[in-house]
């Protein structure tokens, strides 16, 4: 009989009806219900035989990483998942008990400008960086509500002088921080430093893997490229932002190409929200219903060659030629604002998404939003209240469009998402 204990970076928190397991190393979580929890009870402890446990489920936690083989049963892995088993958080339609990940502006300054920007200075408010103050009180109630990750973002994050103390007393909680970054600030020094704070992950932001076409959304390839190097010098680990326009989406095998060649650990693929600026860029640069298609084609060539490409949970709708039900089980939930993820300014000030900045809560209160906001509830209701070609979708619970681009293009909080490559204009 094989005996499994949870992966050594593994962590698990219980949900209403389940637990909800993460990868430390490979940032990835999956969602398990009770039978699933109660069978991965008796598969530590070594009492049954494998075959038992649905495939899907033994052979997708093993994959990500999540339960591993051992020699001995586990007291410690047995320990967690009955505490899991015992404990039931006040259950939460359509979303986990506490956020997964909190996405954290450190301040909207920033020293460059990217056409499109959805948030910097040029919004014209002052220069505001995150205080010690209001962070240690979003880590103390991260910690208590066990967020399993901070996703460190602005204007430019580097640019706030605490970032390094952020990090480090992030990691010493148990909370996974990473960085979203331009680069510019990044050096050889820098990458050390951050890789011994105990940052997860730096994203460096770069759109296309040449010089001409970055400068159509991005004015530093160079420094970007830069940033990339001292960070595999330094043993950091990182991976690359790319935001998916329609003059860069067919030379994305070129940009997964120099990731390769550079030893990224991943391409991250954004969708383009809704810029500070005002006039038509996002209807500029977004892909239609067509060349959303083309990309699908594009991204099924698997010209990522082996290295891991992910995309924005705005762009779910390009996985469904999959099948929803796996997709579900795989974590492919859709639009994460309210389920899985909010966000923190640089003031303390709490919104549903980084793109939907309609403000939630104050100071900081990220879960009095998470339980106690009626915008929070009508994100979680869209699967029962969204209108058009999304009501009849049988990818509703995996997709749901994006908002934010929605309302951008004059639709309704409840209206398709007019991008969506399932919507045919014939
Ligand atoms: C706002 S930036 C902040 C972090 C850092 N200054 C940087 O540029 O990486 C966070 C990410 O959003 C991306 N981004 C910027 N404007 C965007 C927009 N309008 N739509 C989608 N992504 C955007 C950037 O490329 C970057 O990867
Ligand atoms: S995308 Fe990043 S680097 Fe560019 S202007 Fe916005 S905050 Fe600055
Ligand atoms: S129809 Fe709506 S829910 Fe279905 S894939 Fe398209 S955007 Fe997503």
């Amino acid at each position: 009989m094989k005996k499994y204990r949870l992966g050594e970076n593994v962590v698990i928190r219980p949900e209403a009806r389940g637990a909800l397991l993460f990868n430390r190393e490979l940032a990835e979580t999956a969602y398990i219900d009770r039978s699933e929890l109660e069978l991965l009870a008796e598969l530590i402890n070594g009492g049954i035989k494998r075959s038992v446990i649905p495939l899907s489920s033994l052979s997708e936690l093993a994959r990500a990483g999540m339960i591993e083989k051992t020699d001995e049963p586990c007291e410690f892995s047995l320990q967690e998942v009955e505490n899991c088993l015992n404990a039931r958080p006040p259950e939460i339609k359509n979303s986990l008990s506490a956020p997964e990940t909190l996405h954290i502006s450190l301040t909207n300054a920033c020293d460059q400008e990217c056409p499109g920007c959805f948030y910097s200075l040029t919004t014209g408010q002052g220069e505001t960086y995150l205080s010690l103050e209001i962070f240690l009180k979003v880590l103390r109630k991260s910690h208590e509500a066990r967020v399993l990750q901070f996703a460190f973002g602005g204007g430019e994050p580097l640019l706030n002088p605490h970032v390094l103390d952020f990090v480090e007393w992030s990691k010493k909680a148990g909370i996974v921080a990473n960085i979203t970054t331009n680069g510019n600030r990044v050096n050889l020094n820098v990458a050390r430093e951050l890789k011994a704070a105990g940052l997860g992950q730096l994203q460096v932001s770069m759109d296309a893997g040449d010089p001409e076409l970055n400068s159509f959304t991005r004015p530093n390839y160079a420094g970007a490229l830069t940033a990339m190097v001292d960070c595999r010098k330094a043993g950091l680990r990182f991976g690359i932002n790319a935001m998916v326009t329609r003059d860069n989406f067919r030379a994305l095998p070129k940009l997964f190409k120099l990731a390769r060649e550079v030893g990224a650990d991943g391409v991250n693929l954004l969708r383009p929200k809704p810029p500070v600026a005002a006039g038509g860029w996002l209807e500029d640069v977004s892909l239609g219903p067509v060349e959303n298609r083309e990309l699908i084609g594009i991204l099924r060539q698997k010209t990522g060659n082996g290295l891991p490409v992910t995309l924005d949970q705005s762009m779910c709708f390009l996985a469904t030629h999959r099948d929803p039900e796996e997709l579900y089980y795989n974590g492919v939930w859709g639009c994460g604002a309210g389920r899985r993820f909010l966000t923190v300014g640089p003031c303390g000030e709490v919104y549903p998404c980084s793109h939907y900045r309609e403000q939630i809560a104050e100071d900081g209160e990220f879960m009095a939003a998470w339980t106690g906001s009626g915008l929070m509830e009508e994100f979680r209701n869209l699967e029962d209240t969204i209108k058009g070609k999304c009501r009849t979708c049988a990818h509703v619970r995996n997709c749901r469009g994006c908002r934010s681009v929605v309302r951008e293009l004059g639709g309704g909080f409840q209206d398709p998402d007019p991008h969506c490559p399932a919507i045919r204009s014939s």
